[in-house]
């Protein structure tokens, strides 16, 4: 079987379509997809120092040879995600001379996507920027789709701009360094795609996910093109999020109640979307009739990232309420995003609360005996 298909993914956008470059040791030949893009006064890398150390510092001069070049680091902890990190990084820029018509190449994760992003888009009142995404969530997810932002100390994500670049280089080899905990919950997202949009995706995941946990090149650059080339249908029919972009929140309204009960500390997002799926999963048995075999399916494959941190001891009430104060909510409701067979997704606001609560409630120990159930098939 081909598995990989080494064309350019092409993302439409508003103010201009870009591709996306997803292939195994493709930064090695970063200058010649940076060089397609034109001419700059200079190319500032802005990164992080773990990054640097981890992908950048051994293929720095590759991203432009023979042009001048700039390195900017800073410190790309979630609560770095801020304006004051976009304001330190404006002011290197100015410092560096950067002008017009220079290009920011934001490596790193999402936080580093986001934040280089937003700086693109208002430095200077925007500038060229391509994202060369390091971690999984980046490379199938933040650095497709041209949301940019950073947070405010009332909530995450509250300040930003579409913002869309001007070319993605996603090379899968650099997340060979990555810490395990990011690697399997951004794998999270790798099922979400399979759930609410390609049915072969998820089973090649059934099928492959021990080689993919062991990091198998040809198992993840699959899996990771599959997974961007959704995103890029999705984007490219519905870049400002009015109606089908919806479905990418999948598992995500579960989510995000769990991350902000729990202040943000105790699930990495990743993990809160597994949870999330599996909760989404059970709700869509009980309202969309997803068959009882599909919602098998998709806790046996999200288990099989690894073990979560527990299900927090918060109320299913206070759980729903956080969903209903989540700002996707629109007039009071909450909109659950619930796929009625593997492979298909529909965005709904005619959840009731009580089959809400009952998942809350009852989902989570149900998830766990699930497991125990297949773990004593396994015996
Ligand atoms: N814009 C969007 O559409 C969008 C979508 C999803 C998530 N996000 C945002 O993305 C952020 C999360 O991003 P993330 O999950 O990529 O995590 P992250 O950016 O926080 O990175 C996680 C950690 O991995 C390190 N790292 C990155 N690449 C590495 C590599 N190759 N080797 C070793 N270490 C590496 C980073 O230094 C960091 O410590 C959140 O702020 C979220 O809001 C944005
Ligand atoms: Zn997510």
């Amino acid at each position: 079987m081909k598995l990989s298909d080494t064309r350019a993914i092409r993302v439409r956008a508003a103010a201009g379509d870009y591709v996306v470059v997803c292939r195994r040791g493709t930064l090695r030949h970063a200058a010649r997809e940076i060089a397609r893009l034109g001419q700059f006064s200079g190319v500032h890398i802005v990164t992080s120092p773990r990054v640097w150390r981890a992908v950048v510092k051994k293929i720095a001069r590759r991203f432009a040879p023979g042009t001048k070049m700039h390195v900017h680091l800073f410190d790309d902890a979630e609560s770095a995600k801020n304006l004051k990190t976009v304001e330190l990084l404006a002011r290197k820029l100015v410092r560096a001379g950067a002008d017009r018509k220079c290009l920011l190449l934001a490596v790193g994760g999402g936080v580093i996507g986001d934040v280089v992003g937003f700086v693109a888009a208002s430095y200077l009142r925007g500038v060229a920027l391509v994202q060369v995404p390091t971690t999984v969530v980046a490379q199938v997810d933040s650095s497709v789709g041209g949301k940019t932002g950073v947070n405010l100390p009332e909530g995450k994500n509250l300040v930003g701009a579409f913002y869309p670049p001007n070319l993605v280089l996603v090379d899968p080899e650099v997340l060979r360094s990555l810490p395990a905990r990011e690697f399997r919950g951004g794998l999270a997202e790798v099922i979400k795609y399979g759930v609410i949009a390609d049915a072969k995706l998820f089973a090649f995941l059934e099928q492959n996910m021990d080689r993919i946990l062991a990091r198998d090149d040809q198992a993840l650059e699959h899996v990771i093109r599959r997974s961007i080339e959704i995103k890029a249908q999705v984007v490219s029919q519905d870049e400002r999020e009015s109606g089908l972009r919806e479905i990418l929140n999948y598992g995500h309204t579960f989510a995000h109640a769990l991350e902000s009960a729990t202040r943000y500390k105790k699930f990495q997002h990743g993990e809160a979307v597994a949870w999330g799926m599996m909760c989404a999963a059970l709700l869509g048995h009980e309202t969309v009739r997803t068959p009882a075999d599909d919602v098998a399916r998709v806790i046996a494959l999200v288990r099989r990232l690894g073990p979560l941190p527990e299900w927090p001891p918060v109320p299913a009430q206070r759980l729903f309420a956080l969903m209903r104060a989540d700002k996707k909510t629109k007039f009071g409701k909450v909109r659950f995003v619930l796929s009625a067979r593997i492979g298909k997704a529909q965005s709904c606001d005619g959840v009731t609360e009580k089959a809400a609560l009952c998942v809350l409630r009852f989902g989570p120990r149900l998830i766990l005996e699930h497991r125990n159930a297949l773990e004593e098939c396994h015996d």
